[in-house]
């Protein structure tokens, strides 16, 4: 298991799916963790009977970036670890697209995560920290009706890259995790299917993956960590597939 011990660890979208399942392994291994949502009950859900700390707080809003960073860095004087984790997605058909719905999407996926890492530049310099991204098989793989999702994933993927040539002369590494599907609630939830709808893609799925199962949050949690680990010191500027083998097709 990592050392996380007395680690200071933000990760965005932490009350549940991936989120939560690396706010919980990197508690279970000894950091300090800020998980943040938009809705108050599932963030006190996943805080209840932990040490980890909960903050309301919006990725698409960009004034709440610096109120998260800013809550760690009161809460335990220091930041060590950013997970930008929290995402948003749509079926979205190419003419469907409006400007406001692609704005949402891009407003999570890439002006929220950017905002936030920014915000967190001084404090990740001052402890050699790390930041690790959240991309999906799309956005390295194209998929039709999910174009915009895709491409935003892209953009952050290539942030990733950017950002480890950048930030490396500040001892910051910056890489990623693109997950497969994995069961979380975010067919249902982010990505507005219907339950009948939802189960007819897992399943479609879970015949496309070379593996032959959809992921378990923790499948891909266990890579974020990784990637945190004092051990990972050398590794930067890498977007990890964690999916089954499903890029490979
Ligand atoms: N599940 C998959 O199959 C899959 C595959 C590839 C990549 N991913 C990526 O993995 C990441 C996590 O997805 P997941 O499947 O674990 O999702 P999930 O189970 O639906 O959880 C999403 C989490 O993010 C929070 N959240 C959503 N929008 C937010 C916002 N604007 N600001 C702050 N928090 C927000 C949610 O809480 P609130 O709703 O209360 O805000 C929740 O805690 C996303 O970036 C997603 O694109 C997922």
């Amino acid at each position: 298991m990592s050392n996380m011990h007395d680690k200071v660890v933000i990760v965005t979208g932490g009350s549940s799916g991936i989120g939560l399942a690396a706010a919980t392994s990197f508690a279970a291994a000894g950091a300090k963790v800020l998980i943040t949502g938009r809705r108050v009950a599932p963030l006190e859900a996943a805080t209840q009977g932990t040490n980890a700390m909960a903050l309301v707080a919006d990725v698409a809003i960009a004034k709440d970036a610096q109120r998260t960073i800013q809550a760690a860095v009161d809460a335990w004087g220091r930041l060590d670890v950013l997970v930008n984790n929290a995402g948003a997605g749509a079926l979205l058909p190419l003419a469907d697209a409006t400007v406001d719905r692609i704005a949402d999407i891009f407003a999570v996926n890439v002006i929220g995560p950017s905002l936030l890492s920014a915000a967190a530049l001084p404090h990740l310099a001052a402890t050699k920290g790390t930041i690790i991204n959240v991309s999906s098989t799309y956005g390295h793989r194209p998929v039709a009706g999910l174009s915009h999702y895709a491409a935003s994933k892209a953009a952050l993927e290539q942030l990733t890259r950017c950002w480890a040539l950048e930030l490396a002369a500040m001892d910051i590494r910056v890489n990623g995790v693109a997950a497969g599907p994995t069961e979380t609630g975010a067919l249902t939830g982010m990505m507005g299917l219907s339950a009948d709808r939802a189960e007819a893609v897992k399943s479609d799925e879970r015949n496309r993956i070379p593996l032959k199962r959809r992921g378990e949050p923790l499948d891909v949690a266990r890579w974020i960590l990784s990637l945190a680990d004092p051990a990972a010191a050398w590794v930067t500027g890498q977007v990890i597939a964690v999916d089954g083998g499903l890029g490979l097709i």
